[in-house]
């Protein structure tokens, strides 16, 4: 029987209730309600407090006011970005570290979070994925919906995924799939562990990526918080990762951006996929069709507020920022380790991820602590299987807050 009506993607029916901090605002809102006069601390969404650097601020302007004058308004930008930025970012973010990229191979956007859900309609969906399990949600959700993940067992874990679980076991960290996989989305430094992987340690990824003709969707969002030696910023800091790798990068977390949205992409033009004859396509050529046709670029004023991040003082006052940031990271960390936590990540990425203790499930901890501590945090398990007992807690808050915070978890869990 024929039924005439406007069908659902069913893709959609297979994922979670609700995005991940959807549901902790959802959480967060009823207790709230409940609770009106609970001072509640949220560490919870990966959220920058710090106002913009005033270097970005005073571009921003600027942009402004030359949009309100003849002479110098501008319409439609380059889809891809302005050159004035990309030369920016090639020259500041990269060349320092021996990568040369050309300006057609870094494409600016309005964030990394839309540009790694987009990322993979690239991509045939017989591909098979690979995540790190816990991951960010994002990577997994986009794929659902694209329908490339097969059906959904009791844990939330979909058949066609391949999950490499970071434990305890294994230092946090993934291993190599154990059987092969086309597609591999890797974040590091890590959300949510905030664990990084070495030179030695990426460059094994890649070895893989290029014997297998796999694709390493990198995504460095975190990289500004690196705060040790010989940990990379980049993949292509690793040789052959032109061949076999995309990176992802933002201006939220680093400068600021996360309500004014910034970010890009570098997509080496090296980068192949292949059709079903065995043809070879250019994975840049694809993604600049892409985004010609379904972006139309980050706003003016915005592009010209993310380059004053490469002036002098916009070096100067997003480097204060990090630093802040960090010391919250540090406070966070110590202030557990003191209470009897055991604790991973906050050296070189601003999450602390936190084993939670007498055996209580992430969502039991996150009530407890919303309850007991009005402290929010993000539950282990919303970052996948293997991430249940533990919880994630970000560097975000201000410092004031990141002091009460761990003091109220000190005397009140
Ligand atoms: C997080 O809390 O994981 C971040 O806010 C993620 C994001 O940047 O979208």
């Amino acid at each position: 029987m024929k039924f005439y009506m406007a069908f659902v993607n069913e893709n959609y029916l297979k994922l979670p209730g609700s995005y991940l901090f959807s549901e902790i605002a959802r959480r967060v809102n009823q207790f709230k309600g409940d609770n009106p006069d609970a001072d509640i601390i949220r560490l919870g969404i990966g959220d920058v407090t710090r106002p913009l650097p005033p270097a970005v601020l005073e571009a921003m302007k600027k942009a402004i006011d030359e949009m309100g004058s003849q002479e110098t308004f501008r319409g439609y930008g380059p889809e891809q970005g302005y050159q004035f930025l990309i030369e920016k970012i090639i020259e500041n973010d990269f060349k320092p570290r021996g990568v040369e990229l050309a300006v057609d191979e870094v494409f600016v956007s309005d964030g990394s979070k839309n540009d790694t859900a987009n990322f993979q309609e690239l991509f045939d969906l017989d591909n098979i994925l690979a995540v790190t399990d816990p991951v960010y949600p994002v990577y997994v959700d986009s794929n659902v919906m694209a329908g490339r993940t097969g059906g959904v067992n009791a844990k939330g874990q979909f058949d066609k995924i391949v999950y490499l679980p970071c434990t305890e076991e294994n230092g946090i960290k993934p291993a190599l799939p154990q059987t092969r996989v086309d597609l591999i989305y890797l974040c590091f430094p890590n959300n949510p562990t905030g664990m990084t992987l070495s030179k030695e340690e990426l460059k094994q990824w890649v070895d893989y990526a290029r014997e297998n003709r796999s694709i390493i969707l990198f995504d460095a969002a975190y990289e500004a918080f690196i705060q040790e030696e010989g940990v990379p910023h980049s993949i292509f800091e690793i040789e052959g990762a032109r061949e076999v790798a995309v990176e992802f990068r933002s201006f939220s977390k680093t400068a600021g951006f996360t309500g004014t949205r910034c970010a890009y992409t570098v997509v080496p033009k090296e980068v192949k996929v292949y059709d079903s004859t065995g043809s070879a396509h250019s994975l840049n050529s694809l993604w600049l069709r892409r985004q010609t046709t379904k972006f139309n670029g980050v706003s003016y004023p915005v592009q010209a507020g993310a380059a004053a991040i490469y002036t002098e003082e916009g070096k100067k006052q997003i480097r204060e920022t990090i630093k802040y940031y960090m010391e919250n990271a540090k406070i966070i960390k110590d202030g557990l380790i003191k209470a009897g936590y055991t604790v991973f990540g906050g050296v070189n990425a601003p999450y602390i991820w936190l084993k939670t203790p007498e055996g209580l499930g992430s969502w039991e901890f996150f009530d407890k602590l919303m309850k007991d501590a009005h402290v929010v945090g993000t539950p282990g398990a919303g970052f996948g299987a293997s991430g249940e007992g533990y919880f994630r807690l970000t560097a975000f808050g201000s410092r004031e807050n990141t002091e009460k915070a761990i003091e109220r978890i000190r005397t009140r869990m």
